[in-house]
């Protein structure tokens, strides 16, 4: 069974290559140098030995355990590269369910209150880890489909072809205050607001690591891209991502570029060493602004009254919406005039649209020089000047 395996012993390693090995009962002790570090054992003990609440966000590739029974080969006969290690075999359901368990607690001691985890699997785990999670009072916010563009055939053709992994995203409560950064995640999809599917290749191609003797470095590396958009979702410069399998780094090597601190877990001494030199290559984005996506829920509040009043929109010009469908005056008291109606930007929007709700920030331009400028681009204006 994967969890008999490891021995109580935690061998940190630093990112300078020096190795600090603790044994027994210093592992009881708390660890408090743990930024971007990783630790060599078993990742629940080390996690319940890092201070509580210290992470804000954990990404977790667990093992599968897929339960292969003998070799998996092609129609001609040659063997495929399948997940056979030691670290995914459990003697049962139940023993894969205790490890869940044990390893789900150490992120609950290590993770703040308003975090979130990441947990991504396939069909032969995924649903058991949701159960215990649930049962475990945390809170599954979206389960996110990674639609491969690349999968292995199903060789046997006895099946459909399994084209997917499933991450479970939750926060650690159901009342956590959890962050999510809902403005990225739409700028990265082309203004649209982001799904819960998401396409993407398996990791290939130079992105993929080889031994010397030019055979995967690990079988299961996950693609940069993945760790990309789940780190830019759900944290923010210099927060702590703890990966409790670490395997090659993946997680590390991107909240390093990303310009966040990592915190690593891996119970295979050569896959520690794999991530270490991985991750000492990278280098991070130089500048945090450009890493970085504010929420607009954050930004101050700029009432469009204080644009009138700063005459970057005069009052009595007119506004139109981007078609020139509609128009609307512009009254002192920062409030539009479109027929009989008055209301604000956004109540007029709604109205001569006949619709329930507008952004009016959005909707209403003023004309300058002949060319219609959408008045959120002067509230973008005037924040940046008054702060
Ligand atoms: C599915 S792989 C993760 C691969 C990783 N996401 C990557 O991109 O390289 C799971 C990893 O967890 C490690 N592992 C399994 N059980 C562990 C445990 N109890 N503590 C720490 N690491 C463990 C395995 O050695 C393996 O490298």
């Amino acid at each position: 069974m994967g969890s008999k395996i490891f021995s109580n012993i935690l061998i940190l390693l630093l990112l300078d290559g020096e190795s600090l090995v603790t044994h027994g009962a210093a592992m009881t002790k708390k660890i408090t140098a743990y930024k971007n570090r990783i630790f060599q054992g078993d990742c629940a003990e080390a996690m319940n030995a890092l201070p509580e609440g210290c992470v804000d966000m954990v990404f977790a590739d667990p093992p599968y355990n897929l339960q292969l029974e003998g070799d998996l080969l092609r129609p001609n006969n040659s063997k495929v590269d399948a997940v056979d290690n030691d670290w995914d075999q459990f003697d049962s359901f139940a023993a894969y369910d205790a490890f869940t368990e044990n390893w789900l607690k150490g992120v609950r001691h290590a993770l703040k209150p308003d975090g979130t985890v990441w947990v991504i699997g396939s069909y032969h785990n995924i649903f058991r880890v949701g159960r215990i999670m649930q049962d475990m009072g945390f809170w599954i916010l979206n389960d996110v489909v990674w639609l491969k563009t690349n999968p292995m055939p199903n060789f046997r053709g006895r099946r459909f072809t399994n084209a997917h992994e499933t991450m479970l995203w939750c926060s650690r409560d159901q009342k956590s205050k959890y962050r999510f950064n809902y403005e990225a995640m739409k700028n990265l999809n082309d203004d649209l607001q982001m799904r819960s599917d998401w396409t993407m290749p398996l990791c290939t191609g130079k992105e993929r690591l080889k031994g010397a003797d030019g055979a995967k470095a690990h079988p299961t590396q996950k693609p940069e891209g993945l760790l990309h958009r789940v780190i830019m979702s759900s944290t923010e410069v210099g927060d702590v991502v703890l990966d409790p399998f670490f395997g090659t780094g993946t997680t590390g090597a991107v909240a390093k570029k990303l310009k966040r601190t990592y915190v690593g877990m891996e119970q295979d001494e050569e896959y520690v060493r794999i991530a270490r030199e991985r991750i000492s290559k990278v280098r991070p984005v130089n500048d945090p602004m450009l890493v970085d996506t504010p929420s607009k829920r954050t930004q101050p509040r700029i009432p469009f009254g204080w644009l009138v009043e700063r005459g970057m929109v005069e009052a009595g010009s007119t506004l139109y919406d981007p078609r020139r469908r509609h128009a609307a005056r512009v009254r002192a008291d920062g409030t539009l005039m479109s027929g009989d109606f008055r209301g604000s930007i956004h109540q007029t929007g709604a109205h001569v649209q006949k619709a329930d709700a507008c952004n009016g920030w959005q909707y209403w331009c003023v004309e300058k020089k002949g060319k219609l400028i959408p008045i959120d681009v002067l509230r973008q204006q005037l924040r940046t000047q008054l702060h």
